[in-house]
């Protein structure tokens, strides 16, 4: 078994290296003067399982495509299964035709994924379970839940958790769960599917003199946190935290928060995180998963 980190890799490939004891191997990868990407595996990969770490944010479809041509390469070289690791899997929120004609993105991604050869896919916290039924090997989807947990055991005073919006519900009831303490609260959020503009339907919480912890998979904008943050401080939350999964930050979006109110933002490295945001490292989560497919595999005499 071997591991190679692409260019969106983040460091996990070398924190997954050095947690498994899996050697990691060299691959070149650059752009030619017009753009085109370029792949190269330096060392003998023949009758070995290869583990490729890739996380595609920012320039998803540059990275998408490293990815696949990596996946390609490797089975050229004749590697057994190989199992690719996206942290950040890009393309998850299109994952219906919102407006008739429109692209299921999501599925095209893990289409070609499964056509290129990759045999397991091991992603986190993606925006919807069911369009891991596109691809065609293994996947695992891995639940950022006690890590939001651990933080929220240790910095909140009296928490209550907070949905965002219908579809963060499920995680802001397993996150009360695996606290054994507090409650929670869903709101509802209504998008534009034009415009991509927000309106949330607030329904009474009592977050007065309390820790709010609103907790979502990604952060893109960040007007979908920004929005409850400025409602959670006027119903008199002491303090506004955010636990999330993807921290995206596209463009002025961390400013947006810290000016809502925001105390502090947590983050899991599934992408790279601008200062300022507290980092919750997914590599042994990752590590984990690699040694139970291990397990599996050797189950199976693999
Ligand atoms: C959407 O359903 C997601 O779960 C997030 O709530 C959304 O992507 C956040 O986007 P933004 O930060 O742009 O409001």
């Amino acid at each position: 078994m071997l591991i190679a980190g692409l260019s969106g890799a983040n460091g996990l490939d070398r924190e997954l290296s050095r947690l498994t004891g899996i050697h990691l191997v060299n691959v070149e990868t650059k752009l030619f003067p017009d753009g085109e990407s370029y792949i190269r595996f330096t060392e003998e990969l023949s009758g070995q399982d290869l583990i490729i770490v890739q996380t595609l944010y920012p320039n998803q479809d540059k990275k998408f495509l490293e990815l696949l041509l990596a996946v390609d390469a490797a089975k050229d070289l004749g590697c057994r299964d190989v199992i690719v690791v996206v942290p950040y899997l890009a393309y998850s929120r299109q994952d219906k035709a919102f407006l008739r004609g429109e692209a299921i993105s999501i599925k095209t991604l893990l289409k070609t994924l499964s056509y290129v050869g990759a045999n397991y896919l091991i992603t986190i916290d993606i925006h919807k379970e069911e369009s891991l039924k596109y691809f065609k090997g293994t996947s695992v989807n891995l639940d950022p839940t006690p890590l939001y947990a651990s933080v929220i055991k240790r910095e909140c005073r009296n928490p209550v958790i907070v949905a965002p919006d219908q579809g963060a519900a499920s995680k802001a009831t397993k996150l009360t769960q695996m606290l054994g303490y507090g409650d929670y609260v869903v709101f509802k959020k209504f998008r534009d599917k034009v415009t991509g503009d927000i309106k949330h339907e607030f329904t009474d919480a009592v977050v007065n003199g309390r820790d709010a912890v609103i907790v979502d998979d990604i952060i893109s904008t960040g007007l979908t946190i920004a929005n409850i943050a400025q409602y959670l401080i006027k119903q008199g939350a002491s303090k506004v935290y955010v636990v999330c999964s993807h921290g995206l930050f596209v463009g002025n979006a961390l400013e947006k928060l810290t000016s809502s109110g925001v105390y502090e933002i947590y983050s899991l490295n599934t992408v790279a995180l601008p200062n300022g945001v507290k980092v919750l490292d997914s590599a042994p989560l990752i590590a984990n998963a690699l040694s139970n497919i291990l397990n599996l595999k050797r189950g199976y005499g693999g």
